[in-house]
């Protein structure tokens, strides 16, 4: 298909090239801070990029930071009372599962404020990159809200129970080299290098076979939400596949496959 770039709210971008898609946050000005509406385009950034036929989706947020979580300058009208909050919860939860459950690989990378839902989109996302100057921070108890349930499991997925008790009970922010440490990030590169860094390591990802990616993802989540029958199925399916033969014919002929993720 062909490539594309939308804005699909106020602060949600989306568009695909040679294979790679890319989620773009796009209100610097208030370090990308997402409103319901913005919550509510992630789900549809997901499609638009899967139904394109990308490989890898890129989570970027321009400017000085990745994203600053909630827009908080609306809860006062969209997540006041348990009523609406359970809406807003709706709105919220869709996004990190979008990103979760995204049938390909979705790398975050992360410059500057990196806070609340954030934290959540990023701890969603399958691989993290992150500058030295990222910060990192879940301020729930400092606004007196609770984080949706299957977020705080990504959460906790990223990076286990005691460094996300210590981050919710806290309050406090980590830097980028406590990120490392605890495993929240994979590797760190200079601000002017995260875009390229990030677009490299795309491409590496949206060149090997997709099938594979696919019954990785699945299974690496079936550890936690227990669908090993889901996770199977998509490993059998790779057996079945062009791809695997492709492999198997590259290897022989000692060239680099060409995989269609079929
Ligand atoms: N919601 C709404 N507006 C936000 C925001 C958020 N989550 N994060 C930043 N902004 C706004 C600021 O209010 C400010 O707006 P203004 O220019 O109209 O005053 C603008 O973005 C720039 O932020 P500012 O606070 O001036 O920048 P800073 O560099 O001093 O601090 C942060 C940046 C991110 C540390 C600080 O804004 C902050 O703590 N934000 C809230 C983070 C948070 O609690 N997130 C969890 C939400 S559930």
């Amino acid at each position: 298909m062909a490539d594309f770039s939308l804005q699909l709210s106020a602060s949600i971008s989306v568009s695909v090239a040679n294979s790679v898609g890319t989620i773009r946050l796009t209100n610097p000005d208030r370090h990308n801070a997402l409103s319901q509406a913005d919550w509510l385009a992630i789900p549809k950034a997901v499609v638009k990029i899967t139904e394109a036929e990308a490989r890898v989706i890129i989570l970027y947020g321009e400017g000085r930071s990745f994203c600053a979580g909630a827009d908080i300058s609306e809860f006062d009208v969209v997540r006041k009372d348990p009523a609406t909050a359970r809406v807003y919860e709706t709105a919220n939860s869709e996004a990190f599962r979008a990103v979760r459950e995204a049938p390909i690989p979705v790398l975050a990378a992360v410059d500057g404020y990196c806070l609340g839902g954030g934290f959540g989109l990023a701890a969603a996302s399958d691989l993290r990159l992150a500058t030295p100057r990222a910060v990192f921070g879940v301020p729930a108890a400092r606004l007196g809200l609770a984080y949706p349930v299957d977020a705080m499991g990504d959460i906790v997925s990223a990076v286990g129970t005691q460094a996300a008790k210590r981050l919710l009970f806290t309050a406090n922010r980590i830097t980028a080299d406590e990120a490392i440490t605890i495993g929240f990030v994979g590797e760190l590169v200079a601000e002017e290098a995260l875009l390229n860094a990030a677009n490299e390591m795309a491409a590496t990802i949206a060149s090997l076979a997709p099938l594979t990616h696919r019954a990785t993802k699945a299974t690496i989540a079936a550890l936690s939400n227990g669908d090993l029958e889901g996770a199977r199925a998509l490993g059998d399916a790779t057996f079945d596949s062009a791809d695997y033969a492709e492999g198997r014919a590259a290897f022989r002929e000692k060239r680099n496959p060409s995989f269609n993720g079929r």
